[in-house]
């Protein structure tokens, strides 16, 4: 196990290392007690984020490379910022400029940055399931940072975290997540987080954009309800979840028109008036102001939507740090 080189480092239950994965793929298959690792980890790195001096010498030596397909901000951003935090060296790759371009396959490329001596690898694909064909080809860990409409492990990580800080334990609180479940991967990896803890889901959105089978398999595993009755979703929720509503959706035929979505779906504050006094609003960004939420809603009081961003440093921290100290534990 590294040692925590600096005196000043978080305190974090490093001889207790729990974590036993080379990868990072989804949460479908985390315990409770993985989860909870997580969250208390995540607990430490944000007490370091908060020292005048917000960085520790814990992964000094280790090299997180990212690899994105896909574009992003928010993701990319928050690692780049959590592995410099760690004190880890941190080299950014995206498709275009990379080797990938020429028509490299994937497991090359992986086995490529192996070679350089990457320990984990960050990576982000339009295709489900690529990081799994990584993980399986290299002996570097691998973070799925977003696969497809597959999974998003971290994110799913952070929202649960933001939710404790504000709610506590989400056992029993009603969560609705909304918008285009069909086709998010926030919304499949926040499901399993969210029923491995206790809470109790609810997926609404157009009939066109929810996923029955997976709502019958999730409702095996937890209390998960599926209606497309945006009212009867929000009232009494401890907390709404919005989803982006990709464009793209639209161009396929499965919503009739925006107008009509946003009369049914959106998150806005008739609608925020029916759910618990105080409950929170989330969106893992980026956001369609007007569209999936009202720009009141976005901004008002009840938005926990930058403490999210803010919040994926630290679990994103967490992460690094639980991976790395174990590959060589
Ligand atoms: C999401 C993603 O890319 O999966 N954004 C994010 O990572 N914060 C959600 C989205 O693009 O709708």
């Amino acid at each position: 196990m590294l040692e925590l080189r600096n005196p000043e480092a978080p305190v974090i239950p490093s001889e207790t290392n729990a974590w036993t994965r080379k990868d990072l793929l989804d949460t479908d298959t985390m315990t409770a007690a993985e989860i909870q690792l997580v969250m208390e980890t995540a607990d430490g790195m944000r007490e370091v984020r908060s020292r005048p001096v917000a960085k520790v010498a814990t992964l000094r030596g280790v090299t997180v490379i990212t690899l994105f397909y896909e574009q992003s901000t928010r993701t990319r951003a928050s690692f780049e910022v959590a592995a410099k935090a760690l004190g880890a060296d941190v080299v950014n790759l995206t498709a275009s400029g990379s080797s990938v371009e020429k028509g490299e396959t994937l497991i090359d490329t992986v086995r490529t940055l192996e070679a350089i001596g990457a320990d984990l690898v960050v990576m982000r694909h339009g295709k489900s399931g690529a990081p799994y064909l990584a993980a399986r080809n290299t002996a570097a860990g691998i973070i799925n940072g977003g696969d497809g409409t597959h999974a998003h492990p971290t994110q799913a990580l952070l929202d649960l975290f933001t939710m404790r800080r504000h709610v506590g334990d989400v056992a029993g609180k009603k969560v609705v997540i909304v918008g285009d479940v069909l086709h998010s991967r926030v919304a499949r990896s926040n499901l399993w987080t969210l029923l491995a803890s206790g809470a109790d889901v609810t997926l609404c959105g157009p009939a066109t954009l929810l996923p029955r089978t997976l709502a019958s398999q999730a409702s095996e595993l937890g209390r998960c309800t599926v209606t497309t009755n945006m009212d009867h979703a929000i009232a009494g929720a401890d907390i709404v979840m919005a989803l982006r509503m990709q464009k793209e959706r639209q161009e396929k035929g499965l919503i009739p028109s925006l107008r009509e979505y946003i009369t049914g779906f959106q998150v806005n504050a008739r609608r925020l008036a029916l759910a618990k006094p105080g409950a929170l609003v989330m969106h893992p960004g980026p956001m369609n102001e007007g569209i999936e939420i009202s720009p009141e809603v976005a901004h008002g009081m009840a938005s926990v939507i930058e403490e999210q961003v803010a919040n994926g440093v630290a679990v994103r921290m967490a992460i690094l740090y639980l991976m790395a100290t174990a590959r060589h534990a």
